[in-house]
């Protein structure tokens, strides 16, 4: 499969350069700007891309790539910081413009021979730099420019090596997608087959041969990462595959049933379904602090995930469906960030149990899973599913979790869900979802007071959850849905709207 490299120079829009080269079904990789060269060769990409990021080339420790790519003969790709890098590293000059160029500016085509091929005379392109190429190093032209920047876009004339000042994967730059089009097609001659059916059956092979007839573990919540690498796996080794649903209390209404239902319905797959609810519940009776209640269910998780592995006997592989964001993330050289949350999921599993990780998504963004998950047969409801939290409702329920708070949260979750649904939005919105809040108010019921909880939605929009937008519902849809959830679920009697966006509010309330 042919492969386009991204140097990442800590750009925030770096993992977006890769995901609209795959967009053009190119599989595309992102790595630390100072990648081994051998690494590269070994790797042997059809092009690279060196993307932006916040330092000035002359700063002193300023990320820089090996320079022997630009003699390896690989096309190269330089996107604003990645253009000052080339000019820096082969004998040109940048300095600091007299002002930042910020937004969007009139893209003048000056050579529409390769990169530029067919963007049309004049386009709208976005900029976001403060330092720009003043001399181009030798053998390199300018081939387009706007009213601040005369140098925009440049080209080697002995070399493939091509440098923009703006930022084509941004969605501001009109013909973002085309100029990343002729980069990939026109100059690195890349074949477009990056495709579900391509990846599943790459990975099916490479599974088979990894796994041989040993067996393989791997939980299954429901949610779309697990099932979807449980279902490839199954393809992969059938019924060595031993998927374990656990039920840890604090699920939604008939979520368990239904999962395991679905599944072993549809997918002759071995899948273990076991009811841990009253240990979670008895170790989560009484706790109110919120990372009290995370670590128990983590390490409740495990303990239970562990009985049923060793119960199974001989598993040698655990199956993960862990994304490549996170492994972008957890590669690249961040600052500490401080813990906001002590996520759950089974992230904790492979330190603890000893066994060989298989992770088929390592490579896979979010909506790539989704295409693979429809492509193996899951249906679109499952696949669409709005993420839920390890935690569960344990997080929802700001209190202590009790069986009688459960079953109320549990009634009123299923009632603003079926009515989002019902009005045709639910695929809009990131993640939609009640809250059971620790608050007793007064209200008034025919002739009676009353005096019951109070339920908060909380509905939001976003691309990747680490920020999100309260998300604006419809009146009509709130009232129906704050109308039901006070005359039919019991115990409650006040339903409030969530408009609080992240940050600095995060989507969970706990
Ligand atoms: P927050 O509340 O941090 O949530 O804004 C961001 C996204 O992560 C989900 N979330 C979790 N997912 N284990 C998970 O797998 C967890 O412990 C966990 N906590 C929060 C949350 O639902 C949202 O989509």
């Amino acid at each position: 499969m042919d492969k386009i490299l991204i140097l990442d120079f800590g750009a925030q829009y770096t993992q977006l350069i890769a995901r609209r080269v795959r967009e053009l079904k190119v599989l595309s990789l992102v790595e630390n700007f100072d990648f081994p060269y051998e690494k590269i060769v070994e790797l042997a990409p059809r092009g690279i891309i060196l993307s932006g990021g916040p330092s000035s080339v002359y700063q002193p420790g300023a990320p820089l790539p090996d320079k022997r790519i630009f003699e390896s003969g690989i096309p190269i790709l330089g996107i604003c910081y990645g253009l000052q890098v080339i000019a820096h590293l082969l004998g040109g000059e940048v300095d600091r413009a007299p002002r930042q160029e910020f937004g969007k500016a009139l893209l003048v085509v000056d050579d529409s021979k390769d990169l530029l091929h067919e963007i049309g005379d004049v386009s709208k392109v976005w900029m976001s730099h403060a330092d720009k190429v003043t001399k181009l190093p030798q053998g390199f032209v300018p081939i387009a420019h706007t009213e601040n920047s005369p140098i925009a876009a440049v080209k080697s004339d002995r070399q493939k090596i091509f440098g923009v000042q703006f930022h084509p994967e941004v969605v501001h730059t009109s013909k973002g997608k085309e100029i990343l089009g002729n980069f990939v097609f026109r100059v690195c001659g890349c074949a477009a087959d990056w495709e579900p059916g391509n990846f599943i059956e790459e990975s099916v092979r490479d599974i088979k041969s990894r796994v041989g007839n040993e067996k393989v573990i791997c939980a299954m919540s429901g949610g779309v990462d697990s099932a979807v690498a449980a279902l490839l796996i199954q393809r992969a080794v059938g019924r060595q595959l031993h998927a374990v649903h656990i039920d840890n209390g604090v699920m939604r209404k008939d979520e368990s049933k239904n999962v395991v239902e679905y599944f072993k319905k549809n997918f002759d797959i071995n899948l273990h379904h076991v009811d841990a609810s009253e240990t979670f519940l008895k170790r989560l009776r009484g706790i109110t602090d919120p990372e009290k209640k995370r670590k128990i269910i983590g390490n409740t998780f495990i303990e239970v995930f562990e009985k049923v592995a060793h119960d199974i006997k001989d598993v040698r592989f655990l199956a993960q469906g862990t994304l490549y964001p996170d492994v972008i993330e957890s590669q690249s050289h961040k600052g500490p960030s401080a813990k906001i949350k002590t996520h759950h999921n089974v992230g904790g599993l492979p330190e603890v149990m000893k066994l060989k990780l298989i992770e088929p998504f390592r490579l896979l963004f979010k909506d790539e899973v989704r295409r693979v998950g429809r492509a193996l047969g899951i249906s679109n409801e499952i696949i669409q599913r709005h993420p839920f939290p390890g935690p569960g409702l344990a997080v929802r329920i700001l209190s202590d979790v009790t069986p009688e708070k459960l079953e109320i949260l549990r009634q009123a979750d299923e009632i603003f869900i079926e009515e989002i649904r019902k009005y045709g939005i639910y695929a809009d919105i990131w993640q939609a979802f009640a809250v059971l809040l620790p608050v007793q108010s007064v209200g008034v019921m025919g002739d009676e007071r009353t005096y019951e909880y109070t339920i908060a939605l909380r509905a939001v929009t976003s691309e990747d959850g680490m920020t999100a937008d309260w998300a604006q519902m419809p009146y009509d849809l709130l009232a129906k849905v704050s109308n039901r959830i006070i005359n039919e679920v019991r115990g409650v009697n006040r339903v409030v709207y969530d408009i609080s966006s992240k940050p600095p509010a995060t989507i969970e309330w706990e």
